[in-house]
């Protein structure tokens, strides 16, 4: 029998209810998994969960989710098209970033979210999810903006969308980075991309 992406990402999610793994899960409202297509070829990761997302338990429907959802579909993306994630499925107290040790904890668990979409391209959004995926010591300034390979995976960092509420100097690059995904993307799904990504490995 076959068991198709949707399963195990729900199957992934019950088990992540109960998870202990940091302590993160002690003091969270709700487990914040995913949401979009499971049969998306981007995948779009950011730190984790703030007030709005612990309440709802879907990632980025706060502010920063809003402005991100107008970003996507401003850059001609639809829902067919992406699955929006993030490092940690927990809300750190405070929306402090989370710590080294709780980032590890749930990468396990994002590796498998990942390995179940089966992504194309990664979208890293901010400094906490390229520093977790990229290299802990990734610097976003002058890192964003450009392809990397890793396995797989053609990986962009970007700025967080929280960054462009709290500086909206950052939208052109932003807007820069979200067309570029849209025409790599674009020549994907037409057989026409040519790669010239970074390798990581
Ligand atoms: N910021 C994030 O990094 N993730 C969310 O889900 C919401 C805000």
């Amino acid at each position: 029998m076959i068991i198709h992406r949707k399963q195990h990402l729900v199957a992934l999610e019950e088990q992540l209810q109960g998870c202990g793994e940091c302590p993160l899960g002690k003091t969270r409202n709700k487990l914040v998994f995913g949401r979009g297509s499971e049969e998306a070829d981007i995948v779009f990761i950011g730190e984790g969960p703030g007030e709005q997302e612990d309440l709802q338990g879907s990632p980025f429907v706060g502010r920063a989710g809003q402005l991100l959802d107008k970003i996507i579909a401003a850059a001609g993306l639809t829902e067919e098209d992406y699955y929006i994630c993030n490092i940690v499925k927990c809300r750190p107290p405070g929306n402090r970033v989370p710590a080294p040790a709780e980032v590890q904890a749930c990468l396990p668990f994002l590796r498998q979210q990942v390995a179940y979409v089966r992504p194309k391209i990664m979208v890293l959004l901010g400094a906490s999810a390229a520093k977790a995926i990229i290299d802990p010591n990734f610097g976003i300034t002058r890192g964003r903006g450009k392809w990397i390979q890793m396995g797989n995976f053609l990986v962009m960092p970007t700025f967080h969308p929280a960054a462009l509420l709290r500086d909206p100097q950052k939208k052109i690059p932003v807007w820069d980075d979200f067309q570029e995904i849209k025409r790599v993307y674009d020549e994907m799904k037409a057989g026409t991309y040519e790669n010239n990504a970074d390798n990581e490995e």
